[in-house]
């Protein structure tokens, strides 16, 4: 009776222990114990499962009994575990100590500093999508058209292309934004803007513009676009702010290349850079007075008004918000010919009024639009 047989089968190990103190590692066979006093506790485990779990692994490991049956890995607090068995990518281990059979199973063990934060691998794709890597690794995925600007506890690390980018929990904080280095247009629309002469005009400008500086446009102002914003107001300020109306007028191109070349010298400072500026957008009316055809630029020059909602009499359009008055045959302001508004040959092919435009092809309206 005080006789104890343990059988060992051939894929399994037996972990003998004498009054919880590890003896050895039984070897497959029938193993006989004289154990009076029941002191004697062999559990069996099976090495086809190669990850030994239990929770006197400290013991067993110290005592040197399990020799080179089993592989052995104790990971400090900056390490990490890449675990491969039979040649396929099983898990991810953190901090502490583990043992893996080795005599069924080829185990390796790829031991990995992660104090680089960022883990960057051949297998990542694999290795992110195994079983709990997610409780030890953080994924980040910058967009096509975009970078990532990678900041760790606060501080700038460097510029990541578009992709997935993987970094290690619970070693620094880390923080990837992403930024859009597309072509962006940005809509400084409705500026009303006094004149040397005291008349306010009405503009809208498009500026388009990339980021070519990622880091610098996130950490040189709080919002590099609203930055771009204020630089084209003050920009526009200060040239129309000089000019008289008329010689506004007479100069819109002169204006517009200095208002981009004001724009482009302020914003390389902000990470930013200036792919074109326009000073509005060209909406042209089309009247119809008595069965002859005439095309204006449509924006009323003082406000921004449409001028294709004026009264039209006798050639002459008056814009409907202050009463300024348009020659439609010229374009010329009826109280002031010197200034002007743009005015476009207009033909009939047809059913289609053609209007010709500067660097464009005749561009056609339908007939029966008296204004537009
Ligand atoms: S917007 Fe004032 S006159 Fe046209």
């Amino acid at each position: 009776m005080f006789l104890k047989i343990i059988k060992i089968h051939k894929h399994e190990a037996g972990l003998y222990f004498h009054e919880a103190e590890l003896r050895g590692v039984l070897a497959p066979g029938r193993h006989w114990f004289f154990d009076p006093l029941g002191r004697v506790r062999v559990e069996v485990v099976s090495q086809r499962a190669p990850w030994l779990v239990h929770e006197k692994l400290d013991v067993i490991v110290k005592s040197g009994t399990l020799g080179d049956r089993a592989l052995v890995v104790d990971l400090k607090d900056y390490q990490r575990g890449l675990v491969w068995i039979d040649g396929r990518f099983s898990h991810v281990l953190p901090p502490g100590l583990f043992a893996y059979w080795t005599t069924y199973r080829d185990v390796k063990v790829e031991v990995v500093d992660a104090r680089t934060v960022r883990f960057v691998h051949p297998d990542l794709a694999i290795i992110v999508k195994s079983q709990h890597a997610e409780r030890l690794l953080e994924c980040f995925a910058v967009p096509a058209g975009h970078v990532g600007v990678w900041f760790r506890d606060g501080a700038f690390v460097e510029t990541l292309p578009p992709g997935r980018h993987v970094f290690w929990r619970n070693i620094a904080e880390v923080k990837l934004v992403p930024v859009d280095t597309r072509e962006l247009i940005l809509d400084v629309a409705g500026q009303e803007i006094m004149t040397a002469d005291k008349v306010t005009l009405r503009l809208n400008v498009l500026v388009t513009y990339r980021i070519a500086d990622a880091r610098l446009s996130m950490t040189v102002a709080d919002d590099a676009r609203q930055a771009l914003y204020r630089e084209t107001q003050l920009v526009l300020r200060a040239l129309v702010g000089a000019r008289e109306l008329d010689n506004f007028l007479a100069d819109k191109d002169g204006v517009v290349q200095e208002l981009d070349q004001g724009i482009r010298r302020r914003v390389p400072g902000l990470g930013l850079e200036v792919v074109t500026v326009k000073v509005g957008d060209k909406l042209i009316a089309v009247f119809n007075e008595r069965g002859r055809y005439f095309a204006i630029d449509d924006v009323c020059p003082h406000m921004g008004a449409s001028l294709s909602g004026g009264y039209v009499e006798q050639g002459i359009v008056t814009c409907p918000w202050h009463a300024w008055r348009f020659r439609l045959a010229d374009g010329a302001w009826a109280d002031n010919p010197r200034i002007k508004i743009g005015c476009y040959p207009v033909r009939v092919v047809g059913d289609e009024v053609q209007i010709q435009v500067p660097g464009g092809p005749p561009r056609p309206t339908a007939q029966s639009e008296e204004q537009i």
